[in-house]
């Protein structure tokens, strides 16, 4: 059974239709890419899942149960946590309160604040400073931290790599490869392709609100990639 999967979800903003008829799912322990250019409709995926957006058609599976108006929590309790595009910290907030936040889903595992620590040193150094000064590379890390901290069996990640480094980029490249071989499956939302040929091994393309796409990852050039993102 999928983790997540999108049933010919049709969603709006009010009146403006966004996605139209989208259908992906995201099995236990998957690496699963979704790609396009800017403006397809990546984050209202995102928004939906979480209620932001309204779902007008069709119906979102989370563990084997349709939804047809989901709320956030719906996610949360059933394993999905999600780092947000822009990373959502609050910067009034210490690092280890933003933490603490992504602990309010009462999931056992073996995520909590020293393991997060131990996987971010940093964060561990800096527990007590507001998130407010950290770069853009320890915000990202502290949205992720925040995110394991629910201990997700589904992480979802919209655009991670967004004004980050290349450096920290191949970081987040190992660390996603890592989590996903200790079980934790992968939603990557991205136009990085160097990123998604790293750690994705399925792929649905985004355009205009619709999957036009979709597939597995082994064998398709780095060229043949860039050109399903500009479609
Ligand atoms: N809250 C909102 N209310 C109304 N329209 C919105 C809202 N958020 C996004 N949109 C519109 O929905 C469309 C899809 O936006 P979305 O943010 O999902 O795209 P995206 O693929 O994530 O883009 P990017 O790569 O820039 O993050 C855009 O036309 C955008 O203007
Ligand atoms: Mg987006």
């Amino acid at each position: 059974m999928p983790l997540l999967a999108f049933d010919h979800v049709d969603a709006t903003y009010g009146q403006a239709r966004i996605l139209h008829g989208v259908t992906f799912h995201v099995d236990p322990g998957e690496r699963v890419a979704v790609l396009g250019r800017n403006g397809v409709g990546k984050t209202t995926i995102v928004n939906t899942l979480c209620g932001v957006a309204d779902i007008q058609a069709g119906a979102i599976v989370l563990g084997g149960e349709r939804h047809t108006s989901p709320r956030h929590y719906l996610a949360a309790r059933s394993g999905i946590a999600i780092v947000l595009q822009g990373r959502g910290i609050l910067p009034n907030l210490t690092i280890e309160e933003n933490l603490l936040l992504g602990a309010s889903v009462d999931r056992p595992g073996r995520w909590d604040l020293g393991a997060v620590y131990d996987l971010f040193p940093i964060l561990g150094e800096r527990r007590q400073s507001p998130g407010l000064g950290l770069s853009g590379g320890q915000q990202q890390m502290l949205a992720i931290g925040r995110a394991l901290m629910a201990n997700p069996n589904l992480l979802v990640l919209d655009e991670p790599s967004e004004g980050l480094a290349p450096v920290i980029i191949d970081e987040l490249a190992d660390l996603f490869r890592r989590l996903a071989d200790e079980g934790t499956a992968i939603m990557l939302i991205e136009q990085n392709i160097g990123l998604i040929q790293r750690v994705a091994s399925r792929y649905y393309v985004l355009s205009k609100g619709t999957v036009v796409e979709s597939g597995d990852l082994a064998g398709m050039t780095t060229q043949q990639l860039q050109d399903h993102i500009t479609i």
